[in-house]
C-alpha cells in the first residue's frame, strides 16, 4: 500500500510541473506563431484548405537560421532553415549513439529534381515523451530542448538524451516545387 502511495506521489508531482512548462511553451509558441501565420496568410492558404488537412508553405520566405511554426491538424509543425553548421552536425552523428537511429537524409524529402534540400527540416514540433512543445536552438545538441522533463533533440530533431523515446515525427509532406512544400 505504501508503495502505491509513493507511486501516486511520483505521478502527481510531474503533473504540476508539466502545467507550468506547458503554459510556458504555449506562450513561446504564440511568439513564434506571430511570425508563422502572416507567412501562411501570404501564401494564400484558404480556410477550406486548412480544414482539409493540408497546407502549403513557401520556403523561399525563410532565411538561414530561421524557424517558423505552422499549425497543421492541430499540431505545430516546425520548419527550420538550417545553417551549414547544423547540417554538418546532423550528418556527422554516429548511428550507434542514437536511441532512435535514423540518418538525417532519411528525415528529409526529395524535391522535384530528386535531390534533398538539406537546409530545410520539416517536422512535427511535439516532444515524443508526453507531448510538450520543445524549444528551438537549445539543449546539449544545438537542436531542440523539451523543458517538461529534459529531452534533448539534435539538429535533425532526433532524440539524443532524456526520457523521450523517439525522434520528433516527420509529417507527410512533399515538394511541389523547389521551394514550396505541401504538408498533409
Ligand atoms: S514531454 Fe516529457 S520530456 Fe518532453
Amino acid at each position: 500500500m505504501a508503495q502505491m502511495q509513493s507511486h501516486d506521489d511520483e505521478q502527481a508531482e510531474p503533473t504540476r510541473r508539466d502545467f507550468i512548462y506547458i503554459a510556458t511553451a504555449a506562450t513561446a509558441a504564440v511568439g513564434a506563431g506571430s511570425l508563422a501565420w502572416p507567412l501562411v496568410a501570404q501564401m494564400g492558404a484558404a480556410a477550406d484548405t486548412l480544414a482539409a488537412g493540408s497546407i502549403e508553405i513557401d520556403l523561399s520566405k525563410l532565411s538561414e537560421g530561421q524557424q517558423i511554426k505552422v499549425l497543421w491538424r492541430g499540431k505545430p509543425v516546425f520548419v527550420r532553415y538550417r545553417t551549414p553548421k547544423e547540417i554538418a552536425e546532423a550528418d556527422s552523428v554516429d548511428m550507434a549513439v542514437l536511441p532512435d537511429p535514423q540518418t538525417d537524409d532519411e528525415r528529409l524529402r526529395a524535391n522535384p529534381g530528386g535531390t534533398l534540400n538539406k537546409q530545410f527540416l520539416v517536422m512535427v514540433g511535439v516532444c515524443t515523451h508526453f507531448g510538450c512543445i520543445p524549444v528551438g536552438e537549445a539543449g546539449d545538441f544545438d537542436g531542440w530542448y523539451c523543458p517538461c522533463h529534459g529531452s534533448h533533440y539534435d539538429t535533425s530533431g532526433r532524440i539524443r538524451k532524456g526520457p523521450a523515446p523517439d525522434n520528433m515525427v516527420i509529417p507527410n509532406y512533399e515538394y511541389l516545387s523547389d521551394t514550396v512544400i505541401k504538408v498533409g
